[in-house]
């Protein structure tokens, strides 16, 4: 499968972000990581519905939603109207999980699950042939800007594994500390969507971008 790079502006600086989104698409980048914290599921807040819906009218990149906020079933139809693609939301966020996907999936968006760090993959096997894409986390979600920690890479394989035999069209995303060191281990262990923060954001961005989307054509 093709590997799709998947920047997250959580570490950009927000007044430039149309100027951003435009090098990340002269750069190529097929999708846009966009982190919503909520103050409760992580003690961070960032943006939310009318920042996307500005997004979303100045690009045409698939907008890949990771919502980091308690009982995201509230919020589906709104994000919907902002113009989300696809909402990923926390298996540790959700009272009824089951819900939640059949929700997102009625709005016509594509859904996602994420687990933390501290959460076994193996939880997501009962809902793998309900949804599009697994998210596993390589940081405790909240903050970009911190580092990979490995034990992701074992996640990734097993979720690679699973989807083999049950859904071999299943989207594997890692976020969080994803850098040219590691994203090459990340690709290897199955995750075919890789989000990437400061990596890009802390530097030239179009650069970075081109430099990123050159190596996962080659990974
Ligand atoms: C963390 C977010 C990530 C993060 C990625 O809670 O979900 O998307 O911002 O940024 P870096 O690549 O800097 O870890
Ligand atoms: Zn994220």
């Amino acid at each position: 499968m093709k590997k799709i790079l998947s920047p997250s502006v959580l570490s950009s600086d927000f007044v430039y972000t149309a100027d951003n989104i435009r090098f990340l698409e002269e750069a190529g980048v097929p999708w846009l990581h966009l982190d919503v914290m909520d103050g409760m599921f992580v003690p961070n807040i960032s943006f939310g519905p009318p920042v996307i819906e500005s997004i979303r009218k100045a690009t045409k990149m698939f907008l890949d939603v990771h919502l980091m906020i308690t009982e995201p079933i509230r919020y589906a139809e709104m994000f919907r109207s902002a113009g989300a693609d696809m909402l990923t939301v926390h298996y540790e966020a959700c009272e009824d999980l089951g819900k939640t996907i059949e929700k997102i999936r009625s709005l016509g968006m594509k859904v996602g699950v994420a687990v933390s760090p501290d959460t076994p993959a193996n939880v997501l096997d009962p809902y793998i042939e309900t949804i599009d894409m697994v998210l596993i986390m390589s940081v405790v979600p909240g903050f970009g800007g911190q580092s990979f920690m490995p034990i992701a890479l074992d996640k990734l394989a097993y979720i690679n594994e699973l989807a083999k035999e049950k859904h071999p069209e299943l989207l594997i995303e890692v976020d969080g500390g994803v850098n040219m060191k590691n994203i090459e281990d990340c690709a290897v262990a199955g995750a075919n969507v890789l989000v990437v923060g400061s990596a890009i954001f802390d530097n030239d961005i179009k650069s970075c971008a081109e430099a990123f989307m050159k190596k996962l054509s080659e990974v």
